[in-house]
């Protein structure tokens, strides 16, 4: 695997590949990975000829009061299992490299229907900050296709309308949820919970797939399965749910009667931990 943390080097490589015919597959990341981002790289190992993925912890998206300092930068350890996935690049810039004009860079701001709902609610100027920087990696990767986690739902939704009005020329590809054997959404976050909380965390999934299933059965009263599933993990043991809302895939707007496709999502906290889920369904 090459490691590039320049602009300049990685682009001379990509214009190479594309001379050659060959397509290009992109997983950006934030680094510290697990086996959920592995499963985007394995995706785009099968899809493109070459894959390409990029740990850059983006000071963009992190809130003044945010944990950017904090975030776990494990960079041997994220290039040992890049290179067993079999990715031929990693872009690994410095903050200095991706941003020359730090206090007065050119963002992409993506419409407040999707960014200001949700994570945008209690985190203002974030999807700003991810749009900014996957529009710029984009740029320096010019992939075929780019493979984003179903994991962060509303991130999925906000570079899909970017790149669809802004007519970027790259196949978006929403990766399952990778999960442990009890059902719990794998996430970096999991490290900080105890070993009681960690018993608790499957319960989230399971108060989604009861609405999944509610919804399966042709139960409609949203707030009441909305109310009841609050109210579930609330009993057991979670300290706050932020929400848990069923909705448009697309848009994110609340789910109406007459539709087939419902995301259902939802972050509640154990401690000080926030754990994000959701479920995609299609009703009969
Ligand atoms: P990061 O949190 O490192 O996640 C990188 C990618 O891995 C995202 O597309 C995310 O949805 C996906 N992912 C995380 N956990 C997953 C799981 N359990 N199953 C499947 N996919 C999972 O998301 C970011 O970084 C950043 O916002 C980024 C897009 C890189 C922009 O800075």
């Amino acid at each position: 695997m090459q490691i590039f943390e320049q602009i300049a080097a990685l682009r001379t490589q990509i214009g190479d590949w594309k001379a050659q015919g060959l397509s290009i597959g992109f997983v950006p990341t934030m680094g510290n990975l697990h086996d959920g981002h592995l499963s985007l790289v394995k995706m785009a190992r099968e899809r493109c000829d070459k894959v390409v993925a990029s740990i850059f912890v983006n000071p963009l998206q992190f809130g003044p009061n945010e944990d950017f300092e904090r975030y776990p930068r494990t960079f041997e350890d994220d290039c040992l299992k890049l290179q067993l996935a079999s990715t031929d690049a990693l872009f690994y810039p410095t903050v200095a490299e991706m941003y020359p004009h730090p206090q007065t860079q050119t963002r992409v701001v993506v419409a407040d229907d999707i960014t200001v709902v949700f994570e945008g609610a209690t985190r203002p100027g974030h999807f700003d900050g991810v749009a900014t920087v996957v529009s710029k990696l984009f740029n320096i990767v010019q992939p075929d296709i780019a493979i984003f986690g179903q994991k962060d739902f509303q991130q999925f939704a906000v570079i899909e309308r970017m790149v669809e009005d802004l007519a970027m020329p790259i196949t978006l590809i929403r990766a399952p949820i990778a999960r442990d054997v009890d059902g719990l959404a794998l996430s970096s976050r999991n490290q900080y919970l105890d070993a009681k909380q960690r018993q608790i965390a499957p319960k989230l999934y399971v108060a989604l797939h009861d609405i999944a299933q509610a919804l399966s059965s042709g139960n409609r009263n949203f707030s009441d399965l909305e109310k009841a599933a609050t109210e579930q993990l609330l009993r057991e043991g979670f300290n706050q749910v932020d929400y848990i809302r069923v909705v448009d895939p697309q848009t994110l707007a609340p789910a109406s009667v007459d539709q087939r496709e419902f995301a259902i999502l939802a972050v509640a906290r154990l401690g000080s931990t926030r754990l994000l889920d959701n479920i995609l369904i299609t009703a009969a």
